[in-house]
């Protein structure tokens, strides 16, 4: 459906853009998710014509629109700051959207079903700078759904609000999308919007696409280092594969500190690869209990800090540091604190292996 072929961009001296290549389906809810400054809203801009690419391609439905300007690309944008126009009521508000693309025919039932879709019939006469961010953002949604675009874009469109709004418009805007079956590309920096709203997803690092997948893959089984790092595998080991056991369907992995148990994958003893374990994934204990878990390390406790609502125990084990998240209420009733020696346990299944 939108195809981005060796987009190059650069600002002056900066390259901000390096032969981005993106490829989204028809109907799918395909999320962009990168640090601040990475080209997320640069890629969005060049895809709806607000801004021209130095090089490359952007084909909609096979066809080239690189030539064609923005109100002819049949593509909506949401703006992060939702750009709502304070002299103007909601309902000119929703129907700038169709005048801007010279849709003269209807308006008035076209601008009541936009409203309606977004939840916010009845607000027509209202004036925007009274609304709350909330639905200031469902107002903006709206003005770009009014003009029935092929897809729409979304730069950021929930980050300025609290994160309760964020999380039911978050719903609503899934749901949404997906009655409407409107392919929809969405920038975000959140991990967790990212998971929750992508299809699939793709993660851009300093203007290149790393990986694309389903949030599955991206969050569980990443293919490149950067995106384990970006998604928070803070355990990362380099290691060698020692013993490859089908009849276990195991595989152990020898790192320069210990011995990692991990599901076999086709490969070769002797090959390098990285280990990675996410700390949600090991169970932290002052003394060794029996589990089933494959996997054991000790070491002691170097700090422990708030992580969100859990604590992240940092452990010192030999040349290496893991890190480890548990509960408020597991941290208090182990007693943990600096310095206390600890073991570790994680199952061979939550051993990630890159090659
Ligand atoms: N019009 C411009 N002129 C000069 N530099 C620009 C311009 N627009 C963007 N840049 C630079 O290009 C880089 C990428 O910007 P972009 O806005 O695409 O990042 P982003 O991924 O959307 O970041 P954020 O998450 O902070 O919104 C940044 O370093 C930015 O300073
Ligand atoms: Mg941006």
């Amino acid at each position: 459906m939108i195809q981005l072929n060796d987009i190059c961009k650069s600002f002056k001296e900066k390259e901000v853009l390096r032969s981005l290549n993106l490829n989204v389906k028809k109907g799918e809810m395909f999320v962009l998710l990168g640090s601040s400054g990475c080209g997320k809203t640069t890629t969005l801009s060049i895809i709806a014509g607000l801004i021209r690419e130095d090089k490359g391609d952007i084909y909609v439905d096979g066809s080239r629109i690189n030539d064609i300007p923005p109100h002819k690309r049949g593509i909506g944008f949401v703006f992060q700051n939702y750009a709502l126009f304070p002299h103007l009521n909601i309902y000119e508000n929703i129907e700038f959207g169709l005048k801007a693309r010279h849709k003269q025919r209807n308006n008035r039932n076209e601008v009541k079903r936009a409203l309606e879709l977004v939840g916010l019939d009845g607000f027509d006469n209202k004036n925007p700078m009274k609304l709350s961010g909330g639905e200031q953002q469902r107002v903006a949604l709206a003005r770009a759904l009014v003009t029935e675009p092929e897809c729409i874009l979304m730069d950021e469109p929930l980050s300025n609000l609290d994160a309760m709004v964020r999380e039911r418009l978050r719903h609503e805007m899934k749901q949404l999308q997906k009655d409407v079956g409107l392919t929809t590309i969405y920038v975000t920096h959140d991990q967790v919007e990212a998971m929750m709203l992508g299809d699939r997803i793709a993660v851009l690092n300093n203007g290149q696409n790393e990986e694309v997948g389903t949030p599955e893959k991206i969050f569980y089984k990443p293919q490149r280092e950067f995106v384990a790092r970006f998604i928070g595998m803070k355990n990362i080991f380099n290691g060698k594969i020692t013993t490859l056991d089908e009849e276990g369907g195991v595989m152990q992995i020898s790192t320069e500190n210990f011995e990692l148990t991990a599901v076999l994958i086709p490969s070769t003893e002797g090959t390098h690869v990285k280990a990675c374990v996410r700390p949600e994934e090991i169970i932290l204990m002052k003394s060794d209990q029996k589990t089933s878990a494959r996997n054991e390390i000790a070491g002691r406790i170097i700090t422990i800090f708030p992580n969100g609502p859990l604590m992240r125990v940092l452990v010192d084990v030999g040349e290496d540091e893991i890190s480890v998240d548990i509960t408020r209420l597991a941290t208090r009733d182990l007693g943990l604190k600096k310095g206390d020696k600890v073991i570790l346990k994680f199952k061979a299944t939550s051993v990630h292996v890159i090659m």
